[in-house]
């Protein structure tokens, strides 16, 4: 049997593997809900426009959300033979209302369809991201505030290099996350608009209303161009590059989570729920879920690549082609969206060894550039020169096996005698966080500052900032310290 939504001019059904290879039932089901939002505008509008009788208009609608209660339910048979999700809710739909069905698809083809209905699913994709993606910042926030004093080692190719604060590198992924939630944002900005009223490609000689079906739909204005509006996948492509950057993102920070709770470094330990133990070796807890995210950017970089290659050299309009861009679509999003979530979990509820931390940013000399720019600045010796001399100095230590802070002034006097006793205030890793206020740096009233900004700007409140609650180090200013 020939398909009876085309099968006019065919003699025959088609053979096995054209139908499993055509169908794209088994994964474009979820867009039922979109499918069925967009036909309702559709007739609504038709019915306005004088193209359908109100009459028909009432029985279709009726009868679409019928077929919606029926798919929620799961009573609903998805058929491989109808396809795709269109032409299985209409042939459903048929069978309810009878012939008025048939009315439905007058000035539209299913390539609009499918545009509008793939356009309404990344919209409410893009916006379940955005909601996660803040909720994901707050919790980072929190933890930002609460360990805006907390030092742990400061890092440059894995090497300890400065100290920093906890909550300062807590917030560098909160402004990571909110440049990606601007990238989501300004792909939803272009996304939409909407495609329905273009037709097969070429628009249609009835007198439809796509400003009419644009607004029902919460589009801002319809798509200027019908053989653009066909064949565009941009939004898709646009939405997916945006995520894989965030992807990346997330995969840095569970790269260090994984790092971090390894029992070398053990600066954290996340907890037994996202955690697992291993069936042969008891003493094990493995961040698996962190491990996970980390790996999660290659299903969202793959989709983006794949989408990209489908569309490349495409001419327009609509072909075949491009029925595959919701399969790896789809994916990607969950994971986004799953990645997202998990990241969530495990900051909320961290365990932070902030003795362990404190003790790691003291090792490794991690001070010398505070010996250097003390050198500068109360020694007035040039940058270059300051350098070496902290240089002869960390040898000294290393030789002796002690940290910076353990040399006398008889051993720094030894290198250069323009050093005074006044450079012990810059040596311990606290009066180095604590120096760094330059803006955008370390120090905890800044990190205490830019938690209060972010609070506010995600909660929408004004938040002030908190008052550092442990003096770090000695007296700020006049101290002969670097401040
Ligand atoms: N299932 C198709 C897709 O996802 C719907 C559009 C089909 N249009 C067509 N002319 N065959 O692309």
């Amino acid at each position: 049997m020939s398909n009876r939504m085309w099968g006019g001019r065919f003699s025959s059904g088609p053979d096995a593997v054209m139908e499993e290879i055509n169908a794209s039932i088994g994964f474009d089901q979820r867009l039922y809900r979109q499918d069925i939002a967009g036909s309702i505008a559709h007739a609504t509008m038709l019915a306005e426009a004088g193209i359908l009788t109100h009459e028909d208009r009432d029985a279709i609608v009726t009868g679409l959300n019928a077929v919606l209660a029926e798919i929620e339910s799961q009573k609903f048979n998805f058929s491989r033979a109808l396809e795709d999700i269109h032409m299985n809710v209409e042939s459903r739909l048929r069978e309810m209302i009878g012939d008025a069905a048939g009315r439905l698809h007058t000035a539209r083809s299913r390539n609009d369809q499918v545009a509008t209905d793939f356009r309404l699913y990344v919209r409410d994709a893009i916006d379940t991201l955005l909601a996660q993606v803040k909720v994901l910042q707050l919790a980072l926030v929190e933890r930002a505030d609460a360990e805006a004093e907390t030092i742990m080692p400061g890092f440059t190719h894995l090497q300890s290099a400065q100290p920093v604060t906890f909550g300062h590198h807590l917030l560098a992924y909160v402004e990571m996350l909110g440049r990606d939630h601007g990238r989501l944002t300004d792909a939803r900005r272009r996304l939409n608009e909407s495609p329905l009223g273009s037709a097969a490609l070429a628009g249609t000689p009835y007198p439809i209303d796509r400003d009419m079906t644009a607004k029902a739909l919460g589009f801002d204005r319809p798509t200027a161009n019908s053989l653009d509006a066909v064949s565009d996948r941009d939004f898709i492509i646009e939405t997916l590059s945006a995520g894989a950057i965030m992807a990346m993102h997330l995969s840095r920070f569970a790269e260090e989570l994984v790092i971090w709770s390894t029992g070398q470094f053990n600066f954290v330990r996340l907890s037994d729920k996202f955690s697992t133990g291993s069936s042969i070796m008891p003493q094990k807890r493995n961040p698996d879920a962190a491990e996970l995210v980390r790996a999660k950017v290659g299903r969202v970089l793959g989709a983006l690549t794949s989408l990209i290659v489908v569309m490349k050299g495409l001419p327009l309009a609509y072909s075949k082609d491009m029925q595959e861009d919701k399969e790896v679509a789809f994916d990607a999003l969950d994971a986004l969206s799953l990645s997202l979530a998990a990241m969530t979990g495990m900051v909320g509820d961290l365990q932070v060894n902030r003795e362990r931390m404190r003790e790691a940013a003291s090792m490794g000399f991690s001070t010398a550039t505070d010996v250097a720019d003390w050198l500068v600045r109360q020694a007035n010796i040039p940058f270059r020169d300051a350098h070496e001399i902290t240089g002869h100095i960390v040898k000294l230590a290393e030789e002796k096996g002690i940290a910076l802070d353990g040399l006398t002034i008889e051993d720094f006097k030894l290198i250069d005698h323009r050093i005074d006793s006044r450079i012990h205030k810059v040596l311990s890793v606290e009066a180095s966080v604590r120096a760094r206020r330059s803006y955008g740096g370390t120090a905890p009233e800044n990190v205490l500052a830019q938690a209060a900004r972010w609070k506010s700007l995600l909660t929408g409140t004004t938040v002030e900032a908190r008052k550092p609650v442990v003096k770090l180090g000695g007296h700020g200013h006049g101290d002969g310290g670097v401040e």
